[in-house]
């Protein structure tokens, strides 16, 4: 079968495509065919070795933390040969970017049934980045007031949408081609951050800030009211504000999360921001020139 693959860290030239033995699923483990991955601004870390001191990783590796597919043989008493699933593929493991991937059986959900499978390898990893964001690390509960900075980034239009469907006031910082899309997803201030800094929001006005943009942390820390919360996916907690509570967060694969997040798609409260679908081999191109949106990588 053919895997997109690294054999040592560096720039996009090191993926390359493989032709490697079908993997055989250890005890535990659910065989899937691939109907799609997805490209997350993660890969590149992982490709060119800045992830490597805190997640070194066997090499060569197989790329994709995204998967949605079949279910090939037995996989237990969930799952039946033939069942479409999803799974967010932790790093430390083999990828979904690749025609076969073995899975835990722990790690798998039932796929939704109101998108194609193929956009569903769109739901995983940044789904639950979001679910964690605002319901693990920013304890978000009913009629707080929320702020996503990044709302335009996959992971914060998921982001917006479930704290909206949680019942939470969101307000959004997102770029100008981004900011109807993220009102269309309930938010009710959507900021352009091209018009507009951080700096300049209200102060001490949210319950929650969740940060998926390049913002330092210290920016943000002032718009978190007293004993608030400021949840960072993405820059570190630099210096402490002794009024909230700072987390710097890593999402992790969790099957009851990714199983809320297909009852909310299929409950038609979280649409999926696709860009478009790739085929494996364009991998390169695809870390490279980055499109607004999920890139869906195909076997
Ligand atoms: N720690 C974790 O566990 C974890 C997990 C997943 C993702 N992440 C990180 O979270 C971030 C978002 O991930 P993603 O997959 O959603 O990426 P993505 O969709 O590729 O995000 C890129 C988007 O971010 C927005 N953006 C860029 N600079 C911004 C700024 N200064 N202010 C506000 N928005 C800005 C832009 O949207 P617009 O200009 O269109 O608004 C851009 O299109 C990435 O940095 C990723 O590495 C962390």
């Amino acid at each position: 079968m053919k895997a997109l693959r690294i054999h040592a860290y560096g720039g996009p030239e090191v993926l390359r495509i493989d032709q490697i033995p079908r993997p055989r699923p250890a005890a535990g483990e659910a065989l899937v065919r691939v109907a799609a991955t997805s490209f997350n601004p993660a890969d590149i870390s992982l490709r060119s070795g800045a992830f490597a001191t805190m997640l070194p990783l066997d090499l060569p590796h197989t790329m994709g933390m995204d998967l949605a597919g079949t279910i090939v043989g037995d996989a237990g008493p969930d799952f039946a040969h033939g069942d479409p699933v999803v799974a967010f593929v932790p790093p430390n493991l083999a990828g979904a970017a690749a025609d076969y991937v073995a899975v835990p059986v722990a790690l798998l959900a039932h796929a939704p049934t109101t998108v194609p499978l193929i956009e569903a390898a769109a739901l995983p990893s940044a789904g639950t980045t979001a679910w964690q964001a605002l319901f693990e690390h920013g304890r978000l509960a009913g009629r707080q007031r929320v702020l996503v900075n990044g709302a335009g980034s996959v992971v914060g239009g998921l982001a917006v949408q479930l704290a909206f469907a949680a019942g939470a006031m969101v307000d959004g910082f997102a770029g100008p081609m981004s900011v109807d899309r993220v009102r269309g997803y309930g938010a009710v201030q959507v900021f352009d951050y091209t018009a507009m800094t951080v700096g300049q929001a209200e102060p001490a006005a949210y319950d929650l800030v969740v940060n998926l943009a390049p913002t330092p942390a210290t920016e943000l820390a002032p718009l978190v009211r007293t004993s608030g919360r400021l949840v960072t996916a993405t820059t570190d907690i630099e210096a402490r504000d002794e009024r909230i509570a700072a987390v710097r967060m890593a999402a992790h694969p969790s099957r009851e999360v990714l199983r809320k997040l297909v009852a909310a798609v299929d409950a038609g409260r979280l649409r999926l921001h696709v860009a478009g679908a790739r085929p494996l081999a364009d991998a390169r191109d695809v870390h490279v020139a980055r499109e607004p949106g999920k890139t869906l990588l195909l076997p």
